[in-house]
């Protein structure tokens, strides 16, 4: 008899559906898998041979032959072991046909009959929503997650024999609620703890109000890590489709938590400056992985040390910093996967860390202050949008009383300039990072005084076509701050501070 049933695969950081065909008939007892499966996938005849005998289901000696469908989408991981699983009992009669169709099954079966959770549920229940289907039948650990699918009833089965019991309707299993899960506790440090620093601290709240492109310079000890650290806490939270978004992603990369199953807050990623090219960019074996910059997507890439990081890796960041989305390509197989984060970048201005300090001499020789500068390539760094001084504190910032302003007062005005941005963009929603060369033409209008300041800062600051153009964009975003409409001098002024060109930044 022939059976066939709906499962799903996660690919990239979305999900195809699968179907899982069966066909059982005399000839030599065997159990086939075809359909393009990798390793994990042939293996699932153990698992689904053994699982069936130990739910005290019948195993048939027949000639099996299983096809995942479509034949040309190379399967990985264990997901297909429950529809497998089903398909094989309908085919054998065991389960009726009606009883499993249009519902999705993903799985992966434990020789004792239990299922365990796969990574990527969110985005198979999102592609099953897409296609049409209205049920699912997922692992207990993985229904709060799929549950976060509007339009989907999502029954957690703890094993093969409970979902056996079900579709014969022997055993009710109520569909998990759709919870919208609670807000995180806070993790991130407070702006408060932060003494002096004003500048960097005005530069952070710019930079976080229109996701612009951060890097910080100064020496040891000043607060360019703390400060990067308060960034979560001023940033707003994540809009629900962002969220799911977000979710989706790094639920793909296994990196998700039962327990939260909704990612709220913007991602923080800080990888170690000796990640690998794939690490950061996506890729690995087989269908290409998300690497840091699709993790951070959303949210914050902070790079500390950022000369440490390989040469190789950072100008692969130069592609996915302007167009904010990366495509990987791998043996035959090309994922693109979205990037669009703010990178904050800190860094010293010398090996020592000390150059430029009136009271702490610089110990370095000029070649190494020349090699330690050109880790980092012109193109990258006229991506910056914003480079900021970090001093060694002086004495009286760090002996005052009390610490700065919160990061919650910081929060408020960055959300108020947000929701000006939002207006701008209308239904798909952005950033001023975001807008195109047109938007920029629609939306940046200077005063004429705002004009002429930028028009003599183009030969002071030799500024590149680029430059200008993430020099209005920031001119923007402290106008939004203002709540301006138009963009005066005194915002191109505060945006030009921020242009220094990184040679004057770095002495
Ligand atoms: N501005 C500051 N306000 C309050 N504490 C600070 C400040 N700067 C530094 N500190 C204290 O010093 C510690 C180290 O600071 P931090 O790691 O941010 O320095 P850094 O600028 O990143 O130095 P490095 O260049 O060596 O990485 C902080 O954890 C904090 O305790
Ligand atoms: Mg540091």
């Amino acid at each position: 008899m022939f059976a066939q049933v709906l499962s799903a695969a996660p690919y990239g950081i979305e999900a195809r559906l699968i179907e899982v065909q069966c066909d059982v008939g005399p000839g030599l007892p065997g159990f086939a898998i075809v359909g393009l499966p990798e390793k994990e996938v042939s293996e699932a005849r153990e698992r689904v041979r053994s699982a069936i005998r130990n739910a005290g289901l019948s195993f048939p000696q027949l000639r099996i032959t299983a096809n995942l469908a479509p034949a040309d989408l190379r399967k990985e991981g264990a997901g297909f072991d429950l529809a497998l699983a089903v398909a094989l009992l309908v085919a054998t009669g065991q389960v009726a046909p009606e009883a499993s169709a249009g519902t999705l099954f993903v799985g992966e079966l434990a020789l004792d009959g239990g299922l365990r959770p796969v990574r990527g549920m969110l985005a198979m229940a999102l592609a099953a929503r897409e296609a049409g289907v209205r049920r699912a039948v997922v692992a207990v650990p993985s229904a709060p997650e799929a549950g976060l699918v509007d339009g989907i009833a999502v029954h957690p089965v703890a094993s093969l024999g409970e979902a056996v019991a079900f579709l014969r309707g022997e055993r009710a299993i109520p569909p998990v609620p759709r919870t919208v899960p609670e807000e995180e506790p806070p993790d991130w440090i407070d702006l408060s703890l932060v003494r002096g620093q004003e500048h960097a601290r005005r530069a952070l709240e710019i930079a976080a109000a229109g996701a612009h492109h951060v890097l910080m310079v100064g020496p040891p000890g000043a607060g360019k890590s703390l400060l990067a650290k308060c960034l979560p806490g001023i940033l707003p939270l994540l809009t629900f489709d962002e969220a799911l978004e977000v979710t989706r992603i790094h639920s793909v990369a296994g990196l998700l938590s039962p327990e939260r199953p909704l990612l709220r807050r913007r991602p923080f990623r800080s990888p170690h400056h000796t990640v690998s090219y794939a690490g950061m960019v996506g890729g690995g074996h087989g269908i290409p992985s998300p690497g840091e910059i699709t993790l951070a997507h959303h949210g914050v890439l902070f790079l500390d040390e950022l000369p440490e990081f390989d040469r190789k890796v950072l100008e692969a960041l130069r592609q996915p910093l302007e167009e904010r989305r990366i495509t990987v390509v791998r043996a035959g197989t090309s994922v693109t996967f979205p990037a669009s984060f703010m990178l904050v970048g800190a860094m010293n201005p010398c090996p020592c860390g000390h150059l430029g300090d009136p009271l702490r001499p610089c110990r370095c020789r000029p070649h190494e202050v020349a090699g330690y500068r050109k880790r980092l390539s012109g193109p990258f760094l006229d991506r910056v949008d914003l480079f900021v001084q970090v001093p060694r504190l002086t004495r009286e910032e760090l002996l005052a009383e009390g610490g700065g302003e919160p990061s919650e007062a910081v929060r408020r005005r960055v959300e108020g300039a947000r929701d000006v941005q939002r207006s701008r963009f209308g239904a798909r929603g952005g950033t001023n990072a975001e807008l195109s060369p047109k938007e920029v033409q629609r939306w940046c209008a200077l005063t004429p005084e705002g004009r002429s300041l930028l028009a003599r800062a183009v030969d002071h600051f030799a500024l590149t076509g680029r430059g200008y153009v993430r020099t209005l964009k920031v001119a923007r975003t402290i106008a939004d701050l203002a709540a301006s409409a138009t963009i005066g001098p005194e915002h191109v002024a505060e945006a030009l501070q921020y242009r220094a060109f990184p040679e004057e930044v770095l002495l």
